[in-house]
């Protein structure tokens, strides 16, 4: 079975609502291989724009993160149900800035990851290594025990709504790529390990995307490594050819 490609934008906290409109337009109008699938995820603000330029499109819209419960006394919060209505059908959760910046564990993404897939959206979990865990050796065992935490409780139905993305946090707006061959060398072991947790059939249809400084000179080589099928792209997306260049990376 051949696992669809998931080319990914997340726009992070760039683009106003109109300039977020303009780059969505663009997004909406690229071209794109059979099969490879485009995802946006703007800022919150964002959404009701960019949810009426990708109305009736090929574009799955996602948001950048969400409460871990429904409703109530959570002032800077965003709930599922809001997303839902605006339409957006994935989430991304797990970001490293969420885990590193904000603090978030595995035990808080792993409700997120839940209530998310109790409501039927798609979830992209993002897990990865700092450099200190990468230079102790560690790469492996951290992405392993993100996965095991964040998916906690999930079923292998669920897991047909789920993404991982692997984003070593070293290579996250730095420049720096994992080469190729690193990169397929930790998206092989997670496959291993979710194949270890739920089966060998649920681990081969699992897209696993790279993400950390993906762009157009490097997303064709990422691609052709057999345990990569997509790109969860930062600073990249925001430039509306840079963007096209990565989802066409097989033109
Ligand atoms: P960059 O592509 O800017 O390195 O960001 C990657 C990322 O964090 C996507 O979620």
């Amino acid at each position: 079975m051949s696992r669809p490609y998931l080319m990914a934008g997340n726009w992070k906290m760039n683009k106003t609502p109109s300039e977020a409109v303009v780059l969505a337009e663009a997004v909406k109008n690229m071209k794109k291989g059979a099969n490879t699938r485009k995802m946006v995820a703007p800022s919150f603000v964002c959404i009701p724009a960019v949810a009426d330029v990708l109305k009736g499109s090929d574009v799955t819209l996602a948001a950048q993160n969400m409460a871990s419960v429904e409703s109530g006394a959570h002032t800077g919060e965003t709930s599922v149900l809001m997303l839902k209505e605006l339409g957006v059908t994935a989430v991304i959760l797990g970001h490293s800035e969420r885990r590193h910046v904000y603090g978030e564990n595995d035990g808080l993404i792993n409700e997120k990851v839940k209530l998310a897939l109790s409501h039927g959206l798609e979830v992209v979990l993002c897990i990865g290594e700092t450099l200190e865990e990468r230079e102790a050796g560690q790469a492996n065992d951290v992405c392993f025990g993100q996965l095991e935490g964040g998916l906690a409780g999930v079923s292998a139905a669920q897991m047909q709504n789920v993404v991982i993305a692997y984003e070593p946090v070293w290579a996250i707006g730095t420049g720096k790529t994992a080469t190729p061959g690193d990169a397929q060398t930790v998206h092989e072991a997670c496959r291993g390990k979710i194949a270890e947790l739920y089966s060998a059939s649920v681990a081969e249809s699992v897209v696993i995307q790279y993400g950390g400084s993906v762009k157009p000179g490097n997303a064709a080589e990422l691609m052709a490594q057999s345990d990569i099928d997509g790109a969860l792209v930062g600073g990249a997306s925001l430039d509306a050819d840079s963007f096209a260049s990565i989802v066409a990376f097989d033109d």
